[in-house]
């Protein structure tokens, strides 16, 4: 067993060479650059008043209707002022700025019937929350190439509350709506703006490519049901840097579909790059993998974060009838503090959306490495639920220098003590129970 504990530790420093490499083209490497657009209009040359009481919904349309006509010439950026912009959904187009200077905050109406209704995207079948459509995100864009939203620390305020009522008395009609959603788009750009209060995500980027977040803050309290920072879903070169999230649920989750809808679109997300982020999730987990990962999850690096004041530091969700695979995962120089479990994954996480899931369609977690953490205030290590079908679930935790523990996980009632002993765990699932070998 130590034979293969010692080679599935090289086989992952192999990865750790590869990702880490000097000349690579990891996605926060690649120097961004913002070329200025050539054309710039107000929102109020669109008749928009920003009291927060005029619904400025077909302004926001209009002028970025109007701006359609720049895209072959450089493009163009909608300035939105200082002032409270009340406004419904509305769609982005190509080769747009949208741009927020200090003090403009654009309010998410509290009239569902203002916020449009999609059809669920193809990869999960239905909407996540109740089966069938679901509602449009407030800033939605498809089929874009190049778009940004950005500003002087702007504001994008969903005005989730009367949201996360309406989930938790479950008088919701469809699934609830998300501040930005992009849906299969390249080169898209949000940055240097703060997110407050989504009703459910706040972004989503879906079937995209080449999607840079950078310096934003995000956030929603405590108590806000099942809220979440950023999601990665079936989408590749994805960079996020010098963010701060804190929500609800979870800050940061990598998602790429669900169980047969997710399979048959077959879209990994893949390629994913974080670094400085902060993230504190209240009843989730800070990072997480999943559930819904049934297109695959691969070649992800995440370094330099600060996990705090969490339930959950990292977390690994799956479950039989997803498939898929999350693998090349290097998670790495990573401080958590006060966090309830500082790694965990589970083999039986998560619902299915209907009844013709493959329940013979097991996911494969895989060359999984966590290396260079240090934790204070933990309340336990580590916990981790296989499923029982599954002959292994190897998963590989590096501390150099390594040493195999022999233990039962979880480890409870560790406080400052976690991973400043040298540790490196394989599990491997018996009986639908993991064990650390
Ligand atoms: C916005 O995009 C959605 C989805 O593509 C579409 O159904 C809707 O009609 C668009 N709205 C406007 C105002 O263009
Ligand atoms: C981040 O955004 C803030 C405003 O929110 C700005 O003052 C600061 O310069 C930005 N930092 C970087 C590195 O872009
Ligand atoms: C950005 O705006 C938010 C909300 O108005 C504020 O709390 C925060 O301090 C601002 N950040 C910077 C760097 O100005
Ligand atoms: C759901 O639909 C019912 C019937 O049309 C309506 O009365 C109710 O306000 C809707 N709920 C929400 C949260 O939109
Ligand atoms: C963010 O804001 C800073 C300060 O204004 C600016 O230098 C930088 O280019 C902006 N970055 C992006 C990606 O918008
Ligand atoms: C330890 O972390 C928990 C959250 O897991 C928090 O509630 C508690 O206040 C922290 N204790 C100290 C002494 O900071």
């Amino acid at each position: 067993m130590k034979m293969l504990v010692v080679l599935l530790l090289l086989l992952s420093l192999g990865n750790a060479i590869k990702l880490g490499g000097e000349d690579d083209d990891r996605p926060c490497d690649s120097k961004l650059q913002l070329k200025p657009r050539p054309h710039s209009v107000s929102i109020l040359e669109f008749g928009a008043v920003g009291d927060g009481k005029t619904l400025n919904t077909l302004a926001f349309q209009n002028a970025i209707f109007y701006l359609k006509s720049f895209a072959d010439k450089g493009g163009a950026q909608l300035y939105v002022p200082p002032g409270r912009w009340l406004t419904g959904s509305f769609n982005l187009t190509s080769h747009l700025t949208l741009f927020l200077e200090k003090g403009a905050v654009i309010l998410g109406s509290l009239d569902p019937s203002h916020w449009g209704i999609l059809e669920p995207l193809p990869s999960y079948g239905r909407g996540i929350e109740l089966p069938g459509r679901r509602y449009r995100s407030l800033i939605y864009g498809y089929l874009l190439h190049d778009v940004v939203i950005t500003g002087d620390n702007g504001t994008i305020n969903g005005q989730g509350s009367v949201w996360w009522d309406w989930f938790n008395s479950r008088t919701l009609n469809y699934s609830r709506p998300h501040l930005v959603e992009i849906v299969a788009s390249k080169d898209v750009v949000v940055s240097n703006l703060t997110f407050v209060n989504s009703p459910a995500y706040n972004i989503h980027p879906v079937y995209c490519s080449d999607v840079h977040i950078h310096n934003i803050s995000v956030s929603a309290p405590p108590e806000s049901p099942y809220t979440v920072g950023i999601v990665p879903d079936s989408s590749d070169s994805v960079c996020i840097e010098d963010c701060s999230v804190g929500m609800g649920y979870d800050a940061i989750v990598f998602k790429s579909g669900w169980d047969e809808y997710g399979i048959a679109y077959g879209r990994p997300t893949t390629n994913v790059h974080i670094r400085r982020v902060q993230l504190q999730s209240s009843s989730g987990s800070a990072l997480a993998f999943g559930s819904e990962m049934s297109g695959g999850i691969s070649t992800v690096l995440v370094e330099h974060v600060h996990l705090y004041n969490s339930l959950s530091g990292i977390q690994f969700r799956t479950t039989k009838g997803r498939g898929g695979y999350i693998r090349d995962i290097i998670i790495s120089d990573v401080k958590m503090e006060d966090i309830g479990v500082a790694f965990g994954a589970s083999g039986q996480f998560g619902s299915h959306p209907d009844d013709n899931f493959d329940p013979n369609a097991l996911p494969v977690l895989d060359h999984i490495t966590l290396q260079d953490v240090i934790g204070t205030n933990i309340t336990m290590a580590g916990k981790f639920t296989g499923i029982q079908e599954s002959p292994s679930l190897p998963f590989v935790c590096r501390i150099s220098p390594c040493q195999s523990i022999p233990v039962l996980l979880p480890i409870v009632g560790y406080v400052h003590m976690f991973l400043v002993l040298p540790t490196c765990f394989l599990i491997h699932t018996l009986n639908g129970k993991a064990v650390a070998l």
